[in-house]
């Protein structure tokens, strides 16, 4: 079988016809295309679903070539020399926020960096020095004493988005660390057993946070709730809702929303967006649909973020309670939505948070669940890009690490709802896979 083997020559070859196609479709929709410079486009925008497609191959063959041209053992080695001083460098630049050490137009000597973020001057320096070679930050005169430091596309892509540097604190910052004691945890909780364990108390981040250094938590959301003092507390809520608002736009899951349900047929009904978060979905539902009262339930922290993003205009139909979803559901609405909570959560904890709503439900009421799709099934057509996979195995080992939690496909949803109570009927499920959601609607028949 050795000869049909990608070699190369041929994964070279295949990059540049795909990157020619690539490149093409670029020049004939006007989209303009990134490079290393500060003030270059931050993504390629307005892709079509067929070149974004033709985008995550070239990323594949990318990748490939990486392996290929290292070999086997080097491919590994180079890996995991770089891959935590990648990681750490990338956290300790955004923690410091160095993205706003520099102009984004100008240059900044090392010293101005360190006095900007407190840090020794050498630390900055060894800091930079290697997020140079990952193209974060470049300096004005390489390897000569007097150079300054700028930016690159990469770093002004941080300077210029608070979505993306919350993204970076939430995945390294908050889930890093206990995503490497992922093997002690199964070591020590699931190691024999023929399931991954259920108990939140033994996921990766429970045992990371059993003695941590910031304090001793089950799960993320408490550490999100309680980290910090004065007035820092509450910071790392504060950039979850950043991060979700982020994940929001970047996979457009704003039509998602809106298309799940016939939201002007149901009439003036009240909705409760269950861990809505400040509500961002909340104000795109809203400002769509006049006829909709929503009520964004979320964690005590997210309060004061809702109130102050929320839009004037929304302020007679969007409210927020402080909820925990996992107590009685308080409201009696017409729909309930979750959007990536449920994920979250082990089986039977999923279960119990829709149980939750049962004191509340009247008969008809609805109940829309919006997933991330889990893993596809094989029949379902040709195995999508290995980069495209990676968004979704990626998120699923997060949610081992962090709530022994897990991507799930279509069909576990629907046996969640039968987990809950057998009077949760499914009226609808909705798996896209160009947008890689999963939508299910169940009525309560109470
Ligand atoms: C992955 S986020 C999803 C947010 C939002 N639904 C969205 O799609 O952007 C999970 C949300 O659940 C909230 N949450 C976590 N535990 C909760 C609890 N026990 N009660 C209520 N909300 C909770 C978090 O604060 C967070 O906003």
């Amino acid at each position: 079988m050795a000869d049909t083997q990608p070699t190369l020559n041929g994964i070279a070859a295949k990059i540049a016809e795909l990157s020619e196609t690539f490149t093409k479709y670029l020049n004939e929709n006007n989209v303009p295309a990134p490079t290393f410079v500060a003030d270059s486009p931050t993504s390629y925008v307005n892709l079509s679903p067929e070149i974004f497609m033709v985008r995550q191959k070239l990323l594949d063959a990318v990748n490939d070539m990486w392996y290929l041209t290292q070999g086997p053992s080097e491919s590994i080695f180079n890996y995991v020399h770089t891959a935590m001083p990648d990681a750490a460098a990338l956290n300790t630049l955004n923690y410091f926020d160095f993205w706003s050490a520099v102009p984004i137009d100008g240059s900044a000597s090392y010293a101005d960096i360190a006095k900007h973020t407190s840090l020794p001057e050498d630390v900055v320096r060894r800091i930079l020095q290697h997020a140079i070679t990952l193209r974060i930050f470049s300096e004005t005169e390489p390897g000569k004493p007097s150079s300054r430091v700028q930016h690159t596309s990469r770093s002004g892509a941080l300077a210029r988005s608070s979505g993306l540097r919350a993204l970076v604190s939430t995945i390294l910052d908050d889930a890093g660390p206990p995503m490497m004691v992922m093997n002690e945890a199964l070591q020590r909780y699931s190691r024999g057993k023929t399931e991954l364990t259920q108990e939140m108390n033994e996921s990766s981040f429970a045992l990371f946070h059993s003695s941590g250094i910031y304090g001793k938590y089950n799960n993320s959301w408490e550490l999100l709730e309680n980290d910090g003092a004065g007035e820092k507390k509450g910071w790392r809520a504060k950039n979850f809702v950043e991060f979700m608002r982020y994940v929001k736009e970047i996979f457009h899951l704003e039509e998602i929303v809106l298309q799940s349900h016939d939201w002007k047929a149901a009439g003036d009904v009240t909705v409760v967006d269950v861990g809505g978060s400040a509500g961002h979905d909340a104000v795109v539902l809203a400002r769509h649909f006049p006829n909709l009262s929503i009520i964004v339930q979320d964690l005590p922290k997210v309060r004061p973020v809702f109130e102050a993003d929320l839009p004037p205009d929304f302020k007679s139909r969007i409210s927020f309670v402080e909820h925990d979803f996992f107590q009685p559901q308080p409201v009696e609405a017409d729909i309930y939505i979750f959007k990536m909570i449920l994920h979250d959560w082990p089986d039977h904890e999923a279960a119990r948070i829709l149980r939750a709503l049962i004191p509340a439900l009247k008969p008809g009421a609805r109940v829309i669940l919006f997933e991330y799709m889990g893993k596809q099934d094989a029949t379902e057509g040709p195995p999508l890009p290995r980069s495209i996979q990676q968004m979704g195995t990626a998120t699923d080992l997060r949610l081992m690490a962090l709530f022994n939690g897990k991507e799930r496909p279509v069909d576990a949803w629907k046996n969640i709802f039968h987990a809950a109570d057998e009077r949760f009927e499914i009226a609808s499920v909705k798996a896209n896979p160009e947008t890689f959601f999963t939508v299910v609607e169940a009525v309560w028949r109470g």
